[in-house]
């Protein structure tokens, strides 16, 4: 399984402080919000990435996650010229994905909790898997109806009235067949390749499965100056009151045997003195060490 992080877009709604820095590149608490998708899909178990940005943000990614080896991963890096739609994503990355699965997920969204990701990219064999998320404003997101078996019946994007409250998240499980279908794809009336319509077409296949994320599982997407303030709310809540990191790739990368200890130290001993080291060095290598000793 291939992964693709979606960074580019315009921005717009967090200008001003998107004239610096990119959507995906703002601070969500403690780091970078591209580190929390990157994060979800390492966890998963996925370790070769493309990462897709406009020409302007993209040298940024660049310098912050390098080719990857850094966290045991592959990194390679894709322009997006302009936001022409989240589909166009595969058309980009046609090369990276090449004869392969692929999860693509949108560098805004951030999840927390439960095994759902990992248990889905287990169980993946073909067609797409996708997931339903109750919110309280289902007309902001791509929505999902389902019938009393609780099969998908039809998948919105943005409806004025939903037919569910069910929102699709911006994590998508799809088989090589994603190539031939985003290749046939027409710009929507806003002009742009729609992910709703990838769905669909899966859909219409009979090849669409939607998995329910559970009640406690935290869906938030960081796209506006509110809903970024309530991320780093969040992400500060959990962390502080469990003492663990939600979207530390250095330690998903460790955890999923990407790192070896000795990587892990070598890492976080280049890393300057700060509450990012202290953590990893604390709560993982440490830790680590703990067992390996009790284990000999
Ligand atoms: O967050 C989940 C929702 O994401 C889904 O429920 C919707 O079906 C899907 O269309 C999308 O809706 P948004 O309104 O959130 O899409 P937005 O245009 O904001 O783009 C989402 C992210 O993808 C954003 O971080 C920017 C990036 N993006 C978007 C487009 C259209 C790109 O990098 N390139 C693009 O061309």
């Amino acid at each position: 399984m291939k992964g693709i992080i979606l960074a580019g877009g315009a921005g717009s709604r967090l200008y001003p402080l998107t004239l610096v820095a990119s959507k995906q590149l703002q601070p969500v608490y403690d780091k970078p919000m591209v580190y929390y998708p990157l994060t979800t899909l390492i966890e998963g178990g996925i370790r070769e990435f493309c990462l897709i940005s406009t020409p302007h943000d993209l040298p940024r990614f660049r310098q912050l996650l390098g080719d990857g080896s850094r966290f045991g991963l592959t990194i390679d890096y894709r322009l997006q010229e302009k936001p022409a739609g989240i589909a166009q994503a595969f058309l980009i990355a046609e090369s990276f994905i090449g004869k392969d699965n692929v999860t693509l997920i949108l560098g805004d969204n951030i999840f927390y909790g439960g095994e759902a990701f990992g248990k889905a990219f287990n169980e993946f064999k073909s067609g797409a898997t996708i997931f339903g998320y109750h919110v309280n404003d289902p007309q902001r997101y791509g929505v999902v109806e389902f019938d009393a078996q609780g099969q998908a019946l039809s998948i919105e994007e943005k409806p004025q009235r939903p037919k569910s409250n069910y929102a699709v998240p911006g994590l998508y499980i799809y088989d090589n067949q994603v190539l031939e279908i985003a290749a046939k794809q027409r710009p929507s009336a806003r002009g742009e390749l729609e992910i709703t319509d990838v769905n669909v077409a899966y859909l219409r296949r009979g090849q669409l499965r939607v998995a329910l994320l559970a009640r406690g599982f935290a869906w938030l997407d960081a796209g506006t100056s509110s809903s970024l303030h309530e991320a780093s709310a969040y992400v500060q809540t959990i962390e502080k009151r469990t003492g663990v990191k939600i979207g530390c790739p250095e330690e998903a990368a460790f955890r999923n045997g990407f790192l070896a200890l000795a990587q892990l130290e070598a890492l976080t001993a280049q890393m300057p003195n700060c509450e990012y080291r202290d953590y990893l060095e604390r709560e993982v290598v440490e830790e680590a060490r703990r067992l390996d000793a009790a284990g000999s």
